[in-house]
């Protein structure tokens, strides 16, 4: 044997948040010849997918699909419901929220962002004061990010739908589920949300993109009224085509497609109730883990209290360039690679090394995660990162506990 010794051939995992592990049954389907995009198989199957994320969404409104990725699909609900001029409300718990705001102002929209930085979510009192103080209802649509992947936040919509609705206030409720969808509970109809944004590349378990956008009537409405809509983005013919090629304004995602087909199956097969249930237990078992960590060293998760806390994404800080020497450990030495950090300090600058995330969105069972938190544990050992003693056994703990509960 020659060099350090390398313990990473075998599969590797990525548990980073987003993209997720792709399962191999979407990856099989998607193993094909290009197919006929004008008649044929195709063609049917594509006409079953709307329903079908419908109800991952929870909604008995109107889909729209999009070739691209989480940006695009900002761009895409933004295009439809706001013109220059118009004025948006953005709470922010994170990084995501700004860079929603940031894509609005790109299109020429009045942005006022209310920005509770990165350990907080919504303060819903201060939200319900400004919409109080718009009495001649200028906000056109508040702009609210469910869970932030940054600082791992998870926002509560139907607080904020309550507020809007408290205030008597006509802004469009426009929500990124980006994160969130198909891993923390999300009602689009019974929240009252207007607005739906996701992508493919997380809870939906599918390559990065393709990008959906739901909308309900009321923002249908706020669609036909406007004076113009980039033909592209337009989700009008969309959500409506007469012909196969207005569903995607163009070509086909041919391959995209296969993938989401299998994926919508395994969610309808396990459930989306129990797609949360896994996400929430299975984040408990990580929570567990890092707080045992925590207990005698510097890990500590950004969100302290578990109630605010994202089921598909935990974001953490180990200080100094910790961080990244843990990541670059784990991937190197043991084929594992964690997320980097986001939105906590400037790019590149030594704060920056000091952060990183897990991702445990869609395609993940509790080996997988005993796998994640074994491999961290080994890290710091290896590196010799002060931690807490018995993170394991937390999480194993927790695992066990679902074990009785399912029996
Ligand atoms: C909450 C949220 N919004 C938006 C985005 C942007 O998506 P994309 O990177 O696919 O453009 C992401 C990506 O991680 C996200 O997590």
């Amino acid at each position: 044997m020659s060099g350090t010794l390398n313990l990473s051939a075998g599969r590797s995992y990525l548990a980073i948040p987003g993209p997720s592990v792709i399962p191999d049954q979407v990856l099989q389907a998607m193993h094909r010849p290009s197919p006929n995009i004008y008649a044929g198989e195709l063609v049917d199957m594509t006409a079953t997918l709307i329903p079908d994320l419908r109800r991952v969404a929870r909604t008995k409104h109107h889909a729209a699909i999009y070739i691209c990725n989480g940006h695009g699909a900002w761009e895409a609900a933004l295009s439809n419901v706001l013109q220059p001029g118009d004025k948006v409300l953005v709470p922010s718990s994170g990084r995501f929220a700004i860079g929603w705001s940031e894509m609005a102002e790109g299109l020429g929209i009045d942005v006022e962002v209310i920005d509770f930085g990165n350990h907080a979510p919504w303060d819903l009192a201060r939200v319900a004061e400004r919409l109080k103080a718009d009495t001649s209802h200028q906000i056109k649509a508040v702009l609210g990010v469910h869970v932030d992947t940054s600082s791992s936040i998870r926002n509560d919509v139907p607080g904020l739908r309550a507020v809007l609705d408290a205030e008597q206030h006509p802004a469009l409720l426009m929500a990124d589920c980006i994160a969130s969808l198909g891993c923390d509970r999300f009602e689009m109809d019974d929240w009252g949300v207007d607005v739906m944004v996701t992508g493919s590349q997380k809870g939906l378990m599918v390559p990065a993109g393709l990008a959906f956008v739901f909308f309900n009537d009321k923002a249908a409405t706020v669609r036909a009224a406007m004076p113009r809509v980039s033909r592209y983005w337009d989700w009008t013919p969309r959500a409506n085509p007469e012909e196969f090629y207005q569903y995607f304004g163009g070509t086909a995602p041919t391959h995209h497609l296969y993938g989401l087909r299998v994926s919508l199956d395994m969610i309808h097969a396990e459930g989306i109730e129990n797609v949360w249930a896994r996400h929430a237990q299975l984040a408990r078992a990580i929570w567990a883990a890092c707080e045992a960590w925590g207990q005698d060293g510097p890990m500590a998760m950004n969100v302290t209290d578990p109630a605010l806390r994202s089921h598909a994404v935990t974001a953490l800080r180990l200080g100094g360039s910790r961080a990244t020497q843990l990541r670059e450990w784990l991937e190197q030495t043991l084929g594992l690679t964690l997320g980097i950090g986001l939105g906590m300090a400037p790019p590149c600058s030594p704060e920056w090394h000091g952060f990183f995330r897990l991702g445990h969105m869609g395609h993940l069972n509790g080996h997988m995660v005993m796998g994640l938190l074994g491999g961290i544990e080994a890290g710091l050992r290896a590196l010799d990162i002060p931690h807490g003693a018995g993170a394991l056994d937390a999480a194993a703990a927790v695992l066990s506990e679902a074990g009785q509960k399912a029996s």
